[in-house]
């Protein structure tokens, strides 16, 4: 297959990406962990991964019962630079569930006619009813950061979501929708790592787009942006939860135990479901 931006990863890295980025690429071994201050070397080993994993699945196959028993709405975004691991993250999650309970969305960009209402007014209609969890690939928070980085909306439009959000996402709480903000952090070198991955196998290329491949030169806009955001939309009845994403297999664990851990549900194993990792999630002060 030939993407128009064919190569155009290979040659960022060859030719454009920081030494030190291209360096920490090129020296690391396979479980290598490239983000400097990643409180872990290597890579969580893999059977000790699948294990909990699988606890923690059994877990949602619980809370999916609970869900339907109660019709209890649940929402969960999922923000995060390009390859993050959103979708991964997702999969997971939505393993061994019901599609029909544990639905995923992933608005492409907005047609013509989304573009011309209210922002949030295309995001509505996917919001969960009861008994369903529903997990945003991507969301609202576009407005924050990617459709700035790339002038796909005026100042004056982002400033009127950042006026709008707390509020909007207040009324959503309110009304008694579980809402969880995930935010997956990504180094610099690690993004770049897995876009070559995806570049060379033919599996994943789909996950490229011109959007990742023009982000890698806006790395900097990209994190104010994301400063930005959080200073924003980190409120009392909606915060952020970052999860430091580097690490995959920790970053997935520690995803569904923020989840977990923040709803009752009959038969919850308090051993199994635990704190997310306090040195890879918390709040926006950990993100950087
Ligand atoms: P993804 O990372 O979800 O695979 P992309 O990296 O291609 O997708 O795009 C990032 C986000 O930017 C997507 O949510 C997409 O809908 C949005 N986007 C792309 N083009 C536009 C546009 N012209 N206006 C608004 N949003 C856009
Ligand atoms: P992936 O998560 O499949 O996109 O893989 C990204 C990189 O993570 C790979 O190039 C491997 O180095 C490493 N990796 C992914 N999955 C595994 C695994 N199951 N065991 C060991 N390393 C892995
Ligand atoms: C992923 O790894 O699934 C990403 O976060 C989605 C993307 O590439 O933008």
């Amino acid at each position: 297959m030939h993407l128009p931006f064919d190569g155009a990863i290979s040659d960022f890295y060859e030719n454009a990406a920081p030494d030190e980025v291209r360096h920490a690429i090129k020296d690391a071994k396979k479980d290598d962990i490239l983000s400097e201050g990643y409180p872990y070397d290597n890579r969580m080993d893999k059977d000790a991964y699948q294990d909990q994993l699988e606890a923690l699945q059994i877990e949602l196959v619980k809370l999916q019962a609970h869900v339907k028993a109660h019709g209890t709405r649940i929402a969960v975004l999922f923000e995060g630079r390009d390859a993050a691991g959103k979708g991964g993250t997702i999969k997971r999650f939505r393993e061994n569930l019901n599609p029909r309970v544990a639905r995923v969305v992933a608005l492409s960009k907005p047609s013509d006619r989304e573009a011309s209402q209210w922002y949030f007014q295309r995001y509505i209609p996917h919001l969960p009813s009861g008994g369903e969890m529903v997990f945003f690939d991507r969301s609202w928070y576009n407005r924050g950061v990617v459709e700035h980085v790339f002038d796909f909306c005026t100042p004056q439009e982002r400033a009127h979501f950042f006026a709008q959000v707390p509020e909007f996402e207040e009324m959503l709480v309110d009304e008694g929708i579980h809402l969880v903000k995930l935010w997956l952090n990504v180094g610099r070198a690690e993004q770049l790592r897995r876009f070559l991955k995806r570049e060379r196998d033919p599996l994943k290329q789909w996950k490229l787009s011109w959007i990742d491949v023009e982000g890698l030169k806006r790395w900097d806009a990209y994190t104010a942006a994301i400063r930005e955001t959080f200073a924003r939309s980190h409120s009392g009845p909606a915060p952020w939860t970052v999860i430091r994403s580097d690490d995959k297999r920790r970053a997935r664990l520690a995803a569904i135990r923020a989840v977990l851990s923040g709803l009752d549900y009959a038969g919850k194993d308090t051993q199994v479901v635990a704190a997310p990792d306090p040195r890879i999630c918390g709040g926006p002060e950990i993100w950087a």
